[in-house]
């Protein structure tokens, strides 16, 4: 076996033991461990007892969304590239890098066969025969865990051609990202798998009709590929597990201020301030400033009450969740986002290259005292503007956290201008 390097001790705790059954205390790399906690199993019910078409209603009747945030319905996307001619091809984005956002890394590094086996019955019910797993280039040991992983399944027979026998032929390849937060964006992701500079295309067509050298592609997050051997194991029972229409299991990377951080699962009638909790509650019992849902949205202390879910009023997205405490600057906080976004931008949207540009210099004037209310209203026309001429997730989502904050802690922003910074940490 080959030495993995960079694997962090991460904390991992569950309350339902399905994503993170092998995860949450041990590593499961070894093909005979998993298969004797019940591993491959589902993929063999899967080739010997079902149809392509009733894998799908299966995961149609899950209710899974996509788990890479943006909670797209998972069968629907499989429906789409189904309703095109073969080849398909599967795609599994694990490539993620939204600030705070640590949970894929985990089934990779500590249960990567769970990730396989899920593409496999994908693959089989997409009628694809080949599937790559797309992995950024900070994971080296989740890529080298995978590159064992999948020889392993080819020797056992789990992968290559004629499948347990049967004549469904499939193999999975990993292609190593180099360090771009855009080629997490599933067409600039396309981009460079294709041998091309990751930039995003411009959507519609969708990679479902139109996707890898123009061909029919479903790409999905690591989180949602590996709930699908649940799906199959659980078959109508998936239904208890959850509230209704958001069934399943959902992971959590917690950081920031809570007394353990690390990722957590849970179904998603739990709620934010219970996810809280279950991090330990805030170190050293400080207040409870603001949750950073990554870079895409940033909730205040009375927020807390909203349930985990998908829908409109449901935290959702990836469930990334940043704690910031009384000690924490919120434009602090902007600033660390703003920069990220400055420097990851692609740069093909001059909205999206220059205003992200603007927006971390006028962040920095709060923070060094010399800021006006001018400032406040740039910053306003920037969050409405950059979405406007951007193509892509980037350009939509760059001033959403700058924008919620104007929204819920303004304060800080007027007191940033007077010369005051609440946290202490400015000037
Ligand atoms: P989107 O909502 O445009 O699309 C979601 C998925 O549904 C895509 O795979 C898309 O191809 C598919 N889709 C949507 N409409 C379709 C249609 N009419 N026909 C066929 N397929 C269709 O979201 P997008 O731009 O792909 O991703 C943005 C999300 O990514 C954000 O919400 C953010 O939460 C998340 N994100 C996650 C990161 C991570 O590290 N996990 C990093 C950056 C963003
Ligand atoms: Fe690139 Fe930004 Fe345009 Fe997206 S919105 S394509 S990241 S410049």
């Amino acid at each position: 076996m080959r030495y993995y390097p960079n694997i962090p001790d991460l904390n991992a705790n569950s309350s339902i033991n399905l994503l993170l059954r092998r995860a949450k205390e041990n590593r499961t790399t070894n093909i005979e461990e998993y298969i004797t906690t019940g591993g491959y199993s589902a993929l063999k019910k899967a080739l010997t007892r079902f149809n392509p078409e009733d894998i799908l209603i299966l995961v149609e009747e899950s209710t899974l969304r996509g788990r890479g945030g943006a909670g797209f319905p998972t069968a629907r996307k499989w429906r789409f590239a189904l309703s095109n001619p073969p080849p398909r091809y599967l795609i599994c984005n694990a490539d993620e890098s939204e600030p705070g956002t640590f949970k894929d890394r985990i089934i990779i590094e500590r249960d990567p066969h769970l990730l396989i086996e899920g593409m496999i019955i994908a693959g089989y019910t997409l009628g694809a025969e080949l599937g790559f797993i797309y992995i950024r280039g900070e994971y080296p040991a989740g890529a080298m865990i995978l590159e064992d992983a999948i020889e392993d399944a080819r020797k056992k027979g789990f992968l290559g051609k004629n499948i347990l026998g049967t004549d469904f032929s499939f193999d999975i390849l990993v292609y190593r990202g180099a360090g771009a937060y855009i080629c997490g964006e599933e067409t600039a992701l396309i981009e460079s798998l294709e041998g091309k500079r990751g930039h995003p295309r411009l959507r519609p067509p969708y990679p479902a009709n139109e996707g890898l050298f123009g061909k029919p592609t479903v790409v999905n997050n690591v989180e949602t590929l590996a709930n699908i051997p649940i799906i199959v194991t659980y078959e109508m029972d998936f239904m208890n597990i959850g509230p209704m229409g958001y069934y399943g299991p959902k992971l959590f990377p917690v950081s920031g201020k809570v007394k353990n951080p690390g990722v957590y699962e849970a179904t998603m009638d739990l709620t934010l301030r219970e996810l809280i909790d279950m991090a330990g509650g805030m170190k050293n019992d400080k207040k409870l400033k603001a949750i950073f849902a990554g870079s895409l949205a940033v909730y205040s202390a009375d927020e807390i009450d909203i349930p985990l879910d998908y829908s409109p009023k449901g935290f959702g997205g990836t469930g990334t969740t940043i704690v910031l405490d009384e000690d924490d600057c919120i434009i602090d906080a902007l600033i660390v986002i703003a920069e990220f976004f400055e420097h990851e931008s692609c740069g093909k949207c001059t909205p999206c290259r220059v205003g992200t540009y603007e927006q971390l210099n006028i962040l920095r004037k709060f923070q060094n005292g010399t800021a006006t209310e001018k400032d406040i209203e740039l910053l306003e026309y920037l969050g409405k503007n950059i979405p406007v001429g951007s193509i892509c997730g980037l350009g939509y989502s760059a001033s959403n956290a700058i924008m919620d904050a104007l929204r819920k802690f303004k304060d800080e922003f007027i007191a940033h201008i007077n010369g005051e910074c609440p946290a202490g940490i400015c000037f």
